[in-house]
């Protein structure tokens, strides 16, 4: 899938005009957009970056990183999802940045979403859907997650005891055996249970382009 993925990155690059500041966002779909902006670095004026290991790569092609609350509204964010569905709804947060994407591409007038063809799904869910959570509030949020949808919470595990920390210093659960038939609803409902920072559920601000990576891309 890495040939879709880096097909899907370089006709983004189609989107991207002078001078501008660009929103990007996290992921190895993201990493080849990056990689194909280092070509012509002096073409945008700076990026708002979605994570620390974006930052750094866009740094390493002499990309300078903006703080979005200096740029102010930003017309173009580019991004990577783990599911989308035929409205362009997505599933995010399989790197665990999804709070700084979901600020970003809220931030943007335009959100092209770069994808392999296997993360196209009529229905949201196959994919664990990840929600950021204060470290505090992981078992509280775990259980009303049980009792509001019939999903399996799993705490997403890293190299210590404390599990995956995000850039934000926060946990991550993965919620699996979701079939999300109403992605707007169910969005808004996590969104209120105390302790979650962030759903990675794109569906109130969906993606406005997808760009599936193949030979040629198609866009939807
Ligand atoms: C990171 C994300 C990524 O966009 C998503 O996980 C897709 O990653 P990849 O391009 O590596 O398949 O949401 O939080």
């Amino acid at each position: 899938m890495s040939e879709a993925k880096r097909l899907a990155a370089e006709a983004a690059i189609e989107y991207v005009e002078e001078g501008m500041v660009l929103g990007v966002g996290t992921g190895s779909t993201v990493a080849y957009f990056i990689d194909a902006l280092g070509r012509n670095p002096g073409r945008i004026k700076g990026a708002v970056s979605s994570s620390e290991q974006s930052s750094e790569r866009l740094r390493a092609h002499g990309i300078e990183i903006l703080d979005l609350n200096f740029t102010g509204p930003l017309s173009l964010y580019v991004d990577g999802a783990d599911e989308c569905d035929p409205h362009k709804r997505l599933i995010k947060g399989g790197g665990a940045a999804l709070t700084r994407e979901k600020i970003i591409a809220e931030a943007s007038e335009r959100f092209i979403c770069i994808i392999d063809p296997a993360k196209q799904v009529d229905v949201l869910g196959r994919f664990p859907l990840p929600v950021e959570v204060i470290p505090m509030a992981r078992s509280l949020v775990a259980r009303e997650i049980v009792a509001m949808t019939g999903g399996q919470p799993v705490w997403r595990q890293g190299s210590n005891e404390k599990g995956v920390l995000t850039d934000n210093g926060n946990a991550i659960i993965d919620v699996h055996g979701l079939s999300i038939v109403d992605p707007v609803g169910l969005e808004a409902a996590l969104n209120q249970i105390p302790g979650v920072v962030a759903v990675g559920l794109f569906a109130r601000r969906p993606a406005d382009v997808v760009i599936v990576g193949g030979e040629p891309p198609r866009t939807l």
